[in-house]
């Protein structure tokens, strides 16, 4: 089993905020300016009220990058899609804790690939839902939007849940990496992550920005500021 290692640079650029019709010079940009992980969102129209991209999406992006692809599953029957998408190139595949399927097979799943599993909580779910499952997990991804849509604001009544999972995962001595995903910007990186997060799933925020190089330096500055 590979263990999957907190990158130095911690962001996870959101393809959904990239510019799809560029999306190979866009792929390269965040590599260029540092970013290691490329985070993709899944979305199957049930789950959450939009669609977005399937398997094949992903494995045109692997065909192209050897970026660590972070894959957000945004669907109400996850285990259908386990294989397909670890066969399409997935290095981490991450799950909700409030799909239809059994979280807990569902992660083994995932596992039994020799890639990365997580479990994703909405703003409605609270850390101690999902804590008996962190053992199996290499990340836990907590959503500050509700899931579905690039480009909204980051709601601040999630935040409280980061130090609760930072506690939890020290207090089970095992690296689990807690990602945060929506309306993170270089505006409000600092205070998430001095709140706990580890990595910064980054879609408008990055791929939208002026100057992405900047925005990267930036989180970096604030990463190191906390100790990461
Ligand atoms: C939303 C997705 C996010 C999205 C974040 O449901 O899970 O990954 O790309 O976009 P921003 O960073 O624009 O909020
Ligand atoms: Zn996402």
């Amino acid at each position: 089993m590979n263990e999957i290692k907190q990158p130095d640079m911690p962001v996870s650029a959101s393809v959904l905020g990239a510019d799809l019709m560029r999306l190979g010079e866009e792929i390269e940009m965040a590599k260029r300016v540092g970013v290691q992980w490329i985070h993709c969102d899944h979305m199957d129209g049930h789950f959450v009220p939009n669609i977005s991209f399937g398997p094949s999406f992903l494995a045109a992006i692997r065909k192209k990058t050897d970026l660590f692809l972070d894959v957000h599953l945004m669907l109400e029957h996850p285990m259908d899609f386990i294989d397909i998408y670890a066969k399409a190139g997935a290095d981490l595949i991450c799950v909700h804790a409030e799909a239809k399927d059994d979280p807990e097979k569902v992660i083994k799943a995932i596992k039994a690939h020799g890639i990365g599993a997580g479990i994703a909580i909405k703003p409605a779910t609270s850390p101690e839902a999902i804590e008996h499952l962190l053992p199996l997990c290499d990340m836990v991804l907590v959503m500050l939007v509700e899931p579905g849509f690039g480009g909204q604001g980051l709601r601040q009544d999630c935040m409280d849940k980061l130090p609760v999972l930072r506690q939890m995962i020290e207090k089970l001595g095992k690296p689990v990496i807690v990602e945060v995903d929506g309306g993170v910007k270089t505006g409000n990186a600092g205070e998430v992550l001095e709140a706990g997060a580890q990595m910064l799933v980054m879609g408008t925020g990055f791929f939208g920005a002026e100057d992405p190089q900047s925005v990267a330096d930036a989180v970096c500055r604030e990463a190191r500021a906390c100790g990461l």
